[in-house]
């Protein structure tokens, strides 16, 4: 049997990512893939994607919105999206943060991927296989489940973006989102993930939600008095408003 660390949408909360990685027994996986959004609203970007990098070939990274925001401000041009200044100012502090190494390493990662396992073929998407940007949840009509199925080479797509966990077989492809590692919008600040499992092409996938040291991600904020709403946010476990 292969096992697959799911994470996502860590959004640099360490915290979080630290206690997933405590709480389990790293050695036993195959492979350790993030779905996107490494970085932003947290103030650990350097030690979450550092985190990756110490796994060397075994983790698979894509990149997420926030990433592409990132590398956008590093080039020089301006952000249009998130509009209130508020919310821009975690995507500043992070260009201005983060190391030459982890810049690199955001800079080498793609939109999407995909790797083969047991003969699965598994493809990676921040949003979805045909927009990075799709937002799909577990009540996202099954016409749009089916028409993502039946344009794709893979058995199995795993993503992020929307923040929601859920596993859906829909017309024999499988369909995974572990949740959110740093940033879950549903008011339980929990760490959500997922642990897919191979074995002679039968597939089964198990989520999960452990607790972390939010207290650590409001240390951070105010160590660099970065705006209250990220402490709120990060307090209630629901989005930025
Ligand atoms: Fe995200």
């Amino acid at each position: 049997m292969k096992e697959i660390l799911v994470l996502g949408d860590v959004h640099a909360n360490y915290p979080a990512l630290k206690a997933i990685g405590d709480y389990l027994q790293m050695d036993r996986f195959n492979r350790i893939i993030n779905t996107g959004d490494l970085t932003v609203y947290s103030t650990f970007p350097n030690e979450s994607i550092q985190w990756f990098r110490n796994l060397g070939d075994k983790a698979i990274c894509i990149l997420g919105n926030t990433d592409k925001r990132i590398l956008k401000i590093l080039k020089g041009k301006k952000l249009k999206k998130p509009k209130k200044k508020d919310k821009q100012v975690m995507y500043f502090w992070t260009s201005e943060n983060l190391s030459q190494e982890n810049i690199a390493y955001l800079k080498s990662l793609s939109k999407k991927s995909d790797f083969n396992i047991d003969g699965l073929r598994i493809g990676l998407f921040h949003g979805s296989l045909d927009d990075p940007n799709a937002q799909l949840f577990p009540s996202t009509p099954d016409s749009r489940f089916i028409k993502l199925a039946k344009n794709s080479p893979y058995g199995v797509h795993i993503m992020g973006h929307s923040h929601v966990p859920f596993y859906k077989v829909i017309v024999g492809v499988h369909f995974i989102n572990p949740g959110s590692v740093g940033r879950m919008f549903d008011g339980d600040p929990r760490a959500s993930f997922a642990i897919l499992k191979v074995s002679s092409r039968k597939i089964g996938v198990e989520h999960f939600r452990i607790p972390y040291p939010v207290t650590d991600v409001i240390k951070g904020l105010k160590k660099y008095k970065l705006p209250d709403i990220y402490c709120r946010m990060f307090q209630a476990g629901k989005k930025l408003n």
